[in-house]
């Protein structure tokens, strides 16, 4: 006869062996995992009415933890990411959405009218994650994503299918250093470009340095040099009156800030949730 686990016996093996491994969120990873390939709701582990025998089942949920003990980001071992309020597969290609990320959104969100119908452009797309919610608010907006990577458009043109927006996004490859591509011009401008030093890329955990794309977080200039292009190069994509919003480094913001005045009638820092100074909005 097979061994017999229920849901919450895996949840506390799964969890004592990934905090010995140095994983912090190692009970709620554990979690995720269980519920993932019992596909079952979290709820669930706890009534532990789960019993399981099946051995392809239970690979399946120990080759993971495996995974997640070597320091695979979560988000990679089960191939999605939810992401303000969608799911999104995320994957090697492209950096993972960050949480914080979801605030830009809303940032953005809190400055457009209800049923907006304009058009937006996200610099640095990624896996889509920004360009794809604003798409889902927006559903009469015109929104366009573009990358350098060849792997971030392929993964942001699945997201796009996925979330069936293929109507109004579109994804393509443009290098804002050194593009040839005429875009055209827009209402609103959003960027979560590369802003990490090297010394600040070093200091990652292993999840980050050794899985999310090096390109997608390193900037040159001790972090500030793409920030300041697309600062430099947004007047001249922006309708009048055209709305840009940045996520920036915590230390960037006084520096970008006197950069923007420079080139718009009103620029503000916004603060995260935990009161850092983590975004920048500016309209021409
Ligand atoms: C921090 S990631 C953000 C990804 C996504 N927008 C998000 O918020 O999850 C920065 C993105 O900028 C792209 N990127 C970096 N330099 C670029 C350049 N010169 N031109 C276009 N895209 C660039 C990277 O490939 C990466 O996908």
């Amino acid at each position: 006869m097979n061994e017999q686990f229920s849901a919450l016996e895996i949840l506390r093996k799964s969890s004592t062996f990934l905090s010995k491994k140095g994983i912090k969120s190692a009970k709620i990873d554990a979690e995720w995992i269980i519920c993932n390939f019992l596909k079952i709701k979290k709820l669930d582990i706890y009534l532990d009415k789960h019993i399981i025998s099946d051995e392809e089942t239970l690979n399946k949920i120990r080759h993971a933890i495996s995974r997640r003990a070597k320091r695979e980001p979560l988000q990679h071992i089960l191939g999605y990411v939810e992401f303000h309020g969608i799911m999104l597969k995320c994957d090697k290609r492209a950096l993972i959405p960050r949480f914080e990320t979801e605030q830009l959104v809303d940032l953005i969100s809190s400055n457009l009218p209800v049923g907006f119908q304009g058009s937006i452009l996200d610099f640095g797309t990624g896996s889509g994650a920004i360009i794809i919610s604003l798409a889902k608010i927006y559903p009469h907006a015109k929104c366009l994503g573009i990358d350098k990577s060849v792997n971030c458009i392929s993964l942001a043109k699945e997201n796009v299918i996925l979330n069936k927006c293929d109507q109004h996004v579109d994804i393509i490859q443009y290098d804002w250093n050194n593009s040839s591509i005429y875009l055209d011009r827009v209402n609103v401008i959003v960027a979560n470009p590369p802003y990490l030093s090297e010394k600040e890329w070093l200091d990652t955990e292993p999840e980050v340095k050794e899985h999310d794309p090096k390109d997608a977080l390193l900037s040159r200039k001790e972090g500030i040099y793409d920030l300041e292009k697309i600062i430099d190069i947004a007047p001249s994509l922006l309708c009048k009156s055209g709305l840009l919003a940045l996520e920036i480094g915590h230390n960037q913001s006084e520096y970008l800030l006197k950069m923007l005045n420079k080139h718009f009638r009103k620029s503000f820092i916004k603060k995260d949730f935990t009161g850092k100074r983590r975004f920048l909005l500016a309209m021409l």
